[in-house]
């Protein structure tokens, strides 16, 4: 059986002061279990958010990091960095850092072999544009996405992978793609996977959907054959929703 795996994104929102209190009001309502909780935070919340997780069911990620372990990069973070202060999870390749900071389908695949060289869980962000979904390129540009991201990765990191299935049209606009549509795409993913990985493997992948994910739909999101959780920005901001969310997935 798959985790169900639930991710708050919170892009760039919150002060230090409101992460920390939106983590005592989340940790002792996380369940853990076959359900798994993470909060994807800006870097300068990492180590105090870390800490406050400890012991807890609550799991703590980055929303991006730089493939190098060091380096002249000014202002960037990288892997080694991350794992130092225990950081178990990190967003590869989410669309707002395709668009906005030229992240390439080769630089997610640095990343997220990167990742996996410093014992880090990524979180592999792939999606088309409504132009795309409205000339039927959908699986062309998600499947080619995930291709590329995968590629030269073990079956064993590949099963360790968490694909966030996220249509661009449907981010942080209210238009969530219909449960039917959405899950469609994620078993699509799937054959995908299965077609570069051996035996089962694609079958133990979990793949998130993301956009518009809110307490209104979830139930029916994961009741789908293939969607193991949701990659959420705008209703994990709040600590009643993300947990409604969370318990959802239980
Ligand atoms: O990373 C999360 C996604 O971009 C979804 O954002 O739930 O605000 O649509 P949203």
């Amino acid at each position: 059986m798959r985790k169900v795996i639930i991710a708050g994104n919170w892009k760039m929102n919150k002060t230090l002061a409101e992460a920390s209190d939106f983590m005592d009001a989340v940790i002792p309502k996380a369940p853990g279990g076959n359900t798994e909780a993470i909060v994807c935070a800006p870097f300068v919340h990492l180590p105090a958010l870390v800490e406050k997780a400890k012991g807890s069911n609550v799991k703590v990620a980055a929303q991006n990091m730089h493939f190098e372990e060091s380096g002249a990069y000014t202002g960037e973070v990288s892997p080694t960095m991350l794992t130092d202060i225990g950081v178990t999870h990190v967003v590869i390749g989410h669309s707002e850092r395709r668009e906005y900071y030229a992240e390439t389908d080769e630089s997610v695949n640095q990343k997220t072999k990167a990742a996996f060289a410093h014992g880090l869980t990524p979180i592999v962000c792939v999606g088309e544009t409504l132009e795309q979904r409205e000339a039927n390129e959908t699986m062309d540009v998600v499947g080619g996405q995930v291709k590329k991201a995968l590629a030269g990765l073990s079956d064993e990191q590949v099963t360790q992978t968490i694909i966030a299935y996220e249509p661009i049209w449907a981010i942080g606009t209210g238009k969530t793609a219909s449960s039917e549509d959405a899950n469609e795409v994620c078993a699509k993913t799937r054959k995908v996977i299965a077609e570069i990985t051996s035996g089962d493997i694609a079958d133990q992948v979990v793949i998130q959907y993301g956009g518009s994910v809110k307490p209104a739909n979830i139930d029916e999101l994961l009741s789908q054959s293939d969607i193991d959780g949701a990659l959420v920005g705008g209703a994990s901001l709040e600590p009643e929703s993300f947990v409604q969310l969370v318990e959802a997935g239980t």
